[in-house]
């Protein structure tokens, strides 16, 4: 009996010390091919759906990272907060426990103010106009301003603009919000923009906004068709306002250690790969998000009211004092250059 427990107890220890030799467990690890040749693994979290741009581009970057690395990369993708969420996934990206995260720029507030340009009210004309910028020379000095905090931008995955959802009632003008609640994806200029409009706001994490929505901890919240559709918001949220008030876009990102353990070509398969998967989460955002306005028109399950001309008037002028207070936090050139995008 000692002899049979011993042997188990042998074999266990064998197992253990290959797993941690082959690297499973640890971020960015490396591992021995059969030939001869390391295989590094990637961790890519997100908190979306895989259906969504986003998740389907992590997968395309997956997909042509490892068959044009002939395996020198695996890379595995987690979606819907699986691994981590909102505010750990930022945490987990600086410890190297993951190599890729792609988070919406809101949430990066507390590393850079001026990432909250994308929500400055009914700022860019419209999604040419924000590609625009951010491939121009302000949107990569913004996507390259974390490398002294060890995090590198590699590219900007923009979703799109979004629209308000509530339970309560049709928002129409400034005045409906007088009193709601609504959820928010970070602290500052979103608070401002509902304090503007006599509503209140809590930060939430995404992974708990349906149930947030649901229990009515908060009446409404702002997001793309596609993040309201794929959701499912509209089973707890009975109206919706096409509005096109902001946007949610996403920087995604390494961290500088993982980054500057990778050889010259290793880098230069890794960036030319995420630019080819960059340019498919573009053309994915706009059909997906057109897609998601149908379904949601389709399903009849909330009331959809689209902003006049009038309408978006009196929103940008109860708006107003969220450009009186951010435009010098943000950067003066920094809003002027999205407004001036075309
Ligand atoms: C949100 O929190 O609403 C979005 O940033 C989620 C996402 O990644 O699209």
């Amino acid at each position: 009996m000692k002899k049979i427990f011993s042997v188990v107890l042998v074999a266990l220890l064998a197992v253990g010390l290959m797993l941690v030799a082959s690297g499973c467990g640890g971020g960015g690890s490396s591992s021995q091919q059969a030939g001869g040749t390391k295989t590094i693994t990637v961790k890519f979290s997100h908190v979306v759906a895989e259906s969504t741009p986003k998740g389907q581009a992590a997968l395309k970057f997956k997909e042509l990272l490892e068959s044009k690395s002939n395996g020198q990369f695996k890379v595995e993708v987690y979606p819907s907060s699986q691994l981590y969420g909102d505010p750990e996934e930022m945490e987990a990206l600086l410890a190297n426990n993951v190599q890729l995260i792609a988070p919406s720029a809101t949430k990066l507030v507390g590393l850079n103010p001026a990432f909250q340009l994308v929500d400055m009210p009914f700022l860019f004309k419209n999604d040419q106009a924000a590609y625009n910028f951010y491939d121009g020379e302000y949107g990569q000095k913004l996507m390259h301003s974390l490398e002294n905090k060890g995090i590198l931008g590699l590219a900007w995955w923009p979703n799109g603009s979004k629209h308000f959802t509530n339970s309560k009632r049709p928002l129409k003008r400034p005045a409906d919000f007088q009193g709601l609640k609504f959820r928010t994806q970070s602290g500052g200029v979103l608070d401002d923009q509902f304090k503007a409009l006599g509503a209140g706001s809590q930060t939430i994490a995404f992974g708990e906004v349906y149930q947030a929505l649901q229990n009515k901890t908060v009446d409404g919240t702002e997001n793309t068709f596609n993040n309201i559709d794929t959701q499912k918001y509209a089973e707890v949220q009975k109206y919706m306002t096409v509005s096109y008030h902001g946007r949610i876009d996403y920087v995604v990102l390494t961290n500088t250690k993982f980054w500057n353990s990778l050889t010259e070509d290793q880098k230069k398969l890794f960036t030319e790969c995420m630019n080819e998967a960059t340019k498919y989460e573009r053309k994915l955002a706009d059909e997906l998000n057109q897609k998601s306005f149908e379904n949601l028109k389709n399903s009849g399950k909330m009331e959809i009211y689209t902003l006049t001309d009038a309408d978006r008037e009196a929103f940008v002028k109860a708006m107003q004092p969220v450009y009186d207070k951010y435009t010098d936090k943000i950067g003066k050139e920094y809003i002027e250059a999205a407004r001036n995008s075309k």
